[in-house]
């Protein structure tokens, strides 16, 4: 396992939302979003801060203009689509090598082509990205939606700014 997993996997074992993170969200979102934060798991809404806050930092250093508020946004909300008991830190830690070393069986999971606890919850990880963006859409969110459903696809030339730093915070959150 890489020392970044590793650091990932430490991290979300000990995770805790403190009273000055509970009110970065406060500031950030709206109260028609915020129940989406806080169905995650508390190891998710610390990456999702983790995220936000670098998004923050890299924003700052780049060249074009960056609407900094939907950034934040979509990073507090990027892996809504997760939610508290669909995968925890071990299942996660589980699902990252079963992709790793089995990937044809672990897709046939996350696909439909298998039933099941593992099918369910290879199925989130696989799909919470489209999972969170058809929640925030439901919920008038369209334009975080449209970032949040691309956060895992590769890299394309017409990404907005917002995407492109998500994907970089993300990969160090
Ligand atoms: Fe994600
Ligand atoms: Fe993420």
């Amino acid at each position: 396992m890489s020392k970044k997993r590793i650091l990932q996997f430490l991290r979300a074992v000990t995770a805790r939302v403190s009273t000055e993170d509970a009110a970065y969200v406060e500031r950030y979102l709206s109260s028609a979003v915020q129940p989406l934060f806080f169905a995650q798991s508390v190891p998710d809404q610390c990456h999702a801060l983790r995220a936000a806050r670098n998004a923050e930092a890299i924003a700052q250093t780049a060249q074009d203009t960056v609407d900094v508020s939907l950034l934040i946004r979509c990073a507090l909300l990027h892996d809504v689509g997760r939610k508290k008991g669909d995968l925890g830190t071990f299942g996660k830690s589980f699902a990252v090598l079963f992709a790793k070393f089995c990937p044809a069986l672990a897709r046939d999971y996350g696909n439909g082509k298998r039933s099941g606890v593992l099918a369910r919850k290879m199925n989130v990880f696989f799909h919470h990205a489209e999972m969170g963006a058809a929640m925030l859409s439901n919920i008038g969110f369209s334009q975080e939606a449209e970032i949040v459903r691309k956060h895992h696809e590769a890299p394309a030339d017409d990404d907005p700014p917002e995407l492109r730093i998500l994907r970089m915070a993300d990969e160090i959150s």
